[in-house]
């Protein structure tokens, strides 16, 4: 059994008081913080650029886990990696050169993620094993936290084929709580990302499903 580890997403935190949230999670156990970078046109939301990522940054001690949902990437990977993120996750679909962009993300000394929206194979990231640290495989078509649960278990399954031995972490992002983390876990997911379950209607159920009482509020 390999160790699942927990990832809130702030993107439902309080916009008001980051820190606060931030120090909450850790406290409670979140193995890392996962922060969600939108663009309003790779996505249709906006969230936070480089300098309110290197503000959370002061208070993140765990690991500072950056999803960019934006296009393009590239002009962008080493502000990124200056504010301070210690995983750095593109998505396949946000440009025509996703091994070159996983290729400046490991040059600025930053470990490579590689996120698949819903209606992507798994394919498509079958070449690049030897340049990710992470495959990330959406659950959710992202832009918006509290969205519901969409099953990949077959492409959750399939990545974790392709990744073999390989230290490569499996990670989901969307719809994650008590009643959907076993599928993916299941399925061979070993990073939970979770937004609203953790930081709104935390409950007990949530410390169960998670085997840690990982709440903000
Ligand atoms: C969605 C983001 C997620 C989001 C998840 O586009 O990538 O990280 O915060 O939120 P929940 O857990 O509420 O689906
Ligand atoms: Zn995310």
């Amino acid at each position: 059994d390999r160790p699942v580890l927990i990832a809130p997403s702030i993107l439902s935190a309080d916009f008001a008081d980051f820190g606060r949230e931030i120090r909450a999670v850790e406290a409670q156990g979140a193995d890392w913080v996962h922060v969600d970078v939108m663009d309003g046109h790779f996505v249709p939301n906006l969230t936070f650029g480089p300098p309110a990522v290197k503000a959370f940054r002061r208070h993140v001690t765990t690991v500072m886990d950056v999803h960019l949902m934006i296009a393009p990437v590239d002009p962008y990977i080493e502000a990124f990696a200056e504010a301070g993120a210690d995983i750095l996750t593109a998505h396949v679909e946000a440009g025509p050169h996703i091994h070159r962009t996983l290729q400046a993300i490991r040059g600025a000394g930053v470990k490579a993620g590689v996120a698949l929206n819903p209606g992507t194979p798994a394919e498509a990231v079958a070449p690049l094993m030897d340049a990710v640290d992470l495959v990330l495989v959406m659950t959710v078509n992202p832009g918006f936290g509290g969205q519901s649960f969409l099953d990949m278990s077959a492409k959750i399954s399939a990545v974790r084929g392709m990744i073999g031995d390989r230290p490569i972490h499996l990670q989901v992002d969307g719809g994650i709580d008590p009643s959907t983390a076993p599928k993916a876990v299941a399925a061979g997911a070993d990073v939970l990302v979770a937004g609203s379950a953790v930081f709104r209607g935390g409950s007990v159920e949530t410390a169960e499903v998670y085997g840690r009482n990982i709440r903000a509020i």
